[in-house]
């Protein structure tokens, strides 16, 4: 398979076939599972080429490694570059540093979990969001800061921050009419 087979113009897929991921998982293991310490360039390569590590590779990673599934997954959840969800259509950013966090960036970062329903470096299962913490937007004379792919946000309360989501949904479905 061309090692950028799945990121060519941002083509990443939302969701992969059983055949896509496996062929993928299956060469990476190949070229690297000799190499010592071998697991977290496996894990890099297989999340470079499909945008995530799909759970269902988690086996196939420990049986080549020799180790156990639930060691394979430990260093996944340490690592929080690494995600076994595919990556949303929009990246939406929460500050978590001070500042925010002194002006109600905490409440609304509660507020945006439950609203999305995932937790940090999840998507959402209609594949529209990946939510992510961020620690300093530059904003912080405006907090609390959030970032929705290029586009700063400023002293975002929890309903505007339903209403942006909002607005995201309705752009998708725009795209998607045409
Ligand atoms: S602390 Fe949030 S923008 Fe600086």
């Amino acid at each position: 398979m061309n090692k950028n087979a799945y990121l060519e113009g941002s083509a990443i897929p939302s969701s992969l076939t059983e055949a896509q991921w496996q062929s993928a998982v299956v060469a990476t293991l190949a070229s690297l599972n000799d190499k010592p310490g071998a697991l977290l360039p496996i894990l890099h390569e297989i999340q470079g080429q499909l945008g995530y590590v799909p759970p269902e590779s988690i086996e196939l990673i420990a049986k080549a490694l020799n180790q156990s599934s639930a060691e394979i997954y430990g260093v996944i959840s340490f690592y929080h570059q690494f995600r076994t969800t595919p990556v949303g259509a929009h990246q939406v950013e929460i500050c978590r540093a001070e500042s925010c966090q002194s002006m109600g960036g905490r409440a609304l970062e509660a507020h945006a979990k439950a609203s999305l329903g995932v937790d940090y470096h999840q998507t959402t299962s209609d594949g529209e969001v990946t939510l992510e913490p961020v620690y300093c937007l530059g904003n912080c004379a405006c907090s609390p800061s959030i970032r929705i792919d290029d586009q700063t946000y400023a002293r975002v309360t929890p309903e505007q921050f339903d209403a942006l989501m909002e607005g995201l949904k309705i752009r998708s479905l725009e795209v998607q009419n045409g």
